[in-house]
């Protein structure tokens, strides 16, 4: 087959089937079998034949029934599913998609992907692939025939952080790490582990530490997590293109350098003015504004710019009837799914008309229910477009505290040319009102917090904005004359000015959950107890006619290890009545296992049967008895489970600790201490802390102190001799009858010099005043600040607000 052309329109299926595959494998979580579908269509290649490699033949039925692809039709069919969505795209290039995919959602590196593979219908002979069974000459062998080297093999061997191997697959049981969906270094470190137990060590993953060349590579993985996500997402693309070479105009659908984290802060930072623009819209329409016939122009046109970031961030491929709905809607899934995704601001006149549709009709009703106050027989659009300038970024500044959070305050302006042509009826006459250029400035900061391990990083966005933000725009009167009164027009255009400011003002930090933090911490959520009650009618395993049954249990996706009853000796209906704790962190996807066991002094413990309860089917605080039935494994389709192994009877009762004992584990780090005793109702105590100043600099000396002057009351750190960044670590308080809301603080670096009689005894070396307002919603603030007046100089304070409720 010739290679797809890869143009504009393949590319953009690139970049649909990529969302799709992110979907497809998160909500399945299928990560590992989709990776080792990609690495077992490349890894047939032969650099001297020129045959094999990612060429997607891995498809044909020849191929994927060789022993070594055994489990993978799986994958190929998951991999179908995308594929009739987007038939242009070859699967050499899906496969491949589909590990690159695997490896980002899973929280490894980001990997250059290019397309333009050929598919092929001829499958190379079976034995191309590595065999477990072998050493370091074999792998060798194996992978220098790609054009692969040392570094490469123990790089990708890495791969094995994911998944599992399966017995009716390849014959080997279990996972090579604790967390078999998560990408990170612990294969290595686990490989260097000689007592992680239950952890599989198939022999070519020995053979890595036993080879001293292969060793070198196994040690730095294992101590530098960073070296082996760098070098693996370079072997990775190698071994993705084996044979392959793209085409240079081919433009690459994933920027290079960039982390999920960084993706997900710019993705956010965007859905964050999203979602306070749509908030602004939402307030717009519920308010009983005073807008007058004018109002509704700029009103409208203030929705649009609403409207366009929130179609354009949840658009869907077909833009006939767009939704606009608030990202706060959206499930956790779905947010994840489409966070990452920098949205094109691209002029399409199919955005622009969709959206413009849709305004109208929302209008419609509010206008309604307005005109008859002002005595208009009606109000409509005559012309409603967006015109052609996108909203777009002046800057952003990021910041990041020690507090396990992400501050960033982007700066973000429209400056439109929409055409909003309003045109009204009142006692006969008609009036046109045109809206001219509209310009919008806001500057949201938008905080990401906490920061959490898991992807997307961050379990929170508190958007807040900083300042009034700034609308301005014309107001024309076409064809009547209603507004040409000297001062009126003026007057009308100041007063919805000062109402739409008004209107972005929240009363508070707007909150957007993303994910449940708990969650994302993997916090304990729940205890439950287990009760072992007693088995019925297991069966005989010893030799002498009974068996010394106990019963081992654990909650799956636990790193604790097992808990066991006592054996029963020759019993094979033995009562326990004995109980367990067991700590749940997510009941959404953990569950019981139960196995019961039959003891042998010497030898290995035979399995009498199994069963697993999930823990969603469990009911909250209610205790329930289950009576299971004991099976060889938990596969449905395996016919040995329809033998009699007998019964187990337990007790379960889950209880999912209460709301506010979590909110308190969760909020520790930032509690604040409460306000002292006899602190005035309604007001507090302003704690100041002076922690440390950064590259500070003196014109004569720098022996820096610090002067907080609040409120007209002035206080003072020590003076640090000849230091550029130092250490005062002072507090100071500052007891007040009200929320310092309005208030600043002013916080003065000074050098002074204790030589007498110098000329520049004293002299300042920068300064900054700081709003409490934020400390008086967010109870604590720990900041460094830029000092004005300074070059470089920097200084970081902690405040706290204390009540005394
Ligand atoms: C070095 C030679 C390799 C050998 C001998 C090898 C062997 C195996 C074996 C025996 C399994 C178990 C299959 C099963 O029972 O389901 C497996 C699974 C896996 N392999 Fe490899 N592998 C090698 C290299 C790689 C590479 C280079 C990657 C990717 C970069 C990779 C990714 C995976 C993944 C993700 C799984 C788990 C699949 C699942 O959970 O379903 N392997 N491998």
């Amino acid at each position: 087959m010739t290679s797809p052309l890869v143009d504009k329109e393949y590319l953009k299926e690139i970049d649909k089937a990529r969302r799709d595959l992110r979907a497809l494998i998160y909500s399945r979580s299928c990560a590992p079998i989709m990776l080792r579908l990609a690495w077992h269509d490349a890894g047939t290649y032969d650099a001297k034949t020129k045959t094999g490699g990612p060429n997607g033949s891995i498809r044909n039925e020849e191929e994927y029934s060789h022993g070594s692809n055994n489990g993978l039709k799986k994958a190929i069919d998951f991999c179908e599913e995308v594929k009739s969505k987007h038939p242009r795209i070859t699967y050499a290039d899906l496969y491949q998609l589909a590990g690159v995919v695997a490896v980002e959602v899973t929280g490894g590196p980001v990997i250059d992907f290019s397309s333009g593979r050929k598919d092929s219908k001829i499958s190379p002979k079976e034995g191309r692939l590595p065999d477990a069974k072998r050493g370091a000459p074999h792998l060798r062998e194996k992978f220098y025939r790609m054009g692969l080297s040392d570094k490469d093999i123990v790089a990708l061997s890495g791969g094995h952080t994911l998944g599992r191997a399966h017995p009716d697959r390849s014959g080997f049981d279990g996972p090579w790490t604790k967390e078999p969906l998560q990408f990170d270094n612990s294969y290595f470190v686990e490989l260097l582990n000689e007592e992680s137990e239950g952890l599989l060590k198939l022999p070519t993953d020995a053979a890595l530490v036993e080879d001293p060349e292969f060793r070198k590579y196994v040690d730095l993985y294992a101590k530098d997590a960073e070296a082996f996500f760098r070098d693996y997402a370079e072997s990775h693309k190698k071994l993705s293109e084996l044979g392959f070479t793209p085409n240079p105009t081919s433009s690459k659908t994933t920027a290079k350098d960039s982390t999920i984290l960084a993706q997900g802060a710019v993705g956010v930072a965007v859905a964050a003015v999203v979602v306070s623009l749509g908030y602004l819209y939402e307030a717009h329409k519920r308010a009983n504004t005073i807008f007058g016939l004018c109002g509704f122009g700029l009103g409208i046109s203030i929705g649009l710019v609403a409207g366009y970031f929130l179609f354009i961030y949840v658009q869907s491929s077909d833009v006939q009837n767009p939704e606009i709905r608030p990202l706060v809607d959206q499930d956790t899934e779905t947010l994840q799914r489409m966070l990452p995704e920098i949205p094109q601001w691209v002029k399409n006149p199919d955005y622009d008309r969709a959206i413009c549709k849709t305004a109208k009709e929302i209008a419609k009703p509010i206008i309604a229910k307005e005109i008859p106050n002002y005595k208009i027989e009606s109000v409509e659009f005559e012309t409603l477009t967006l015109g052609s300038l996108p909203p777009t970024f002046q800057g952003m500044k990021v910041y990041v505290t020690d507090e396990k959070e992400l501050i960033m305050e982007p700066s973000i302006k429209w400056a439109g040319n929409p055409n909003v042509l309003v045109a009204a009826k009142a006692f006969g006459m008609k009036a046109t009102v045109q809206v001219l250029d509209l310009q919008v400035f806001v500057a949201p900061r938008i905080t990401l917090k906490p920061l959490v391990p898991s992807f997307p990083c961050f379990a929170q966005i508190n958007v807040s904005l900083m300042d009034k933000p700034y609308v301005d725009f014309g107001l024309k009167l076409l064809g009547a004359d209603l507004m040409s009164i000297p001062g009126l027009y003026r007057f009308v255009q100041e007063l919805i000015k000062d109402q739409v400011a008004n209107m972005y003002l929240w009363p508070k930090t707007l909150e957007v959950p993303i994910m449940d933090p708990a969650k994302a911490f993997n916090r304990p959520v729940g205890m439950l107890h287990v009760k072992v009650l007693r088995a019925m009618k297991l069966k005989k395993k010893d030799l002498l006619g009974a068996s010394d049954p106990y019963v081992k249990l654990k909650l799956t996706e636990n790193n604790m290890p097992s808990k066991k009853t006592t054996v029963k000796h020759k019993n094979l209906n033995p009562e326990w009545n004995e109980e367990f704790n067991l700590v749940v962190k997510d009941p959404e996807s953990q569950a019981l296992e139960l196995l019961v066991y039959d003891w042998e002094k010497v030898g290995k413990h035979d399995k009498m049967g199994m069963n697993v309860v999930p823990m969603k089917d469990l009911p909250h605080n209610e205790p329930k008895v289950m009576t299971l039935d004991l099976l060889k494994n938990m596969d449905l389709n395996d016919a040995t489970n329809e033998k009699q192994r007998g019964q187990l009877e337990v007790e379960l009762h889950y209880k999912p600790f209460k709301e506010e004992d979590m909110q308190k584990g969760f909020d520790e780090t930032l509690t604040v201490q409460k306000a002292p005793e006899g602190t005035p109702p309604g007001g507090g105590l302003l704690v100041v802390v002076v922690h440390e100043g950064q590259d500070l600099e003196g014109k004569h000396h720098c022996n820096p102190s610090v002067r907080l002057i609040f409120r007209g009351e002035e206080k003072r750190t020590k003076v640090l001799k000849k230091s550029r960044d130092p250490r005062w670590a002072e507090d100071f308080q500052f007891m007040c009858e009200e929320p310092p809301t309005n208030d600043k603080l002013h916080v003065e670096v000074v050098s002074t010099s204790s030589r007498m009689g110098l000329l520049h005894g004293k002299e300042s070396l920068g300064y900054v005043q700081i709003t409490l307002t934020d400390v008086v919603s967010n109870k604590r603030i720990n900041q460094k600040y830029h000092l004005i007046d300074s070059k470089n100089g920097q200084v970081q304070i902690e405040l706290q607000w204390r009540t005394v409720e």
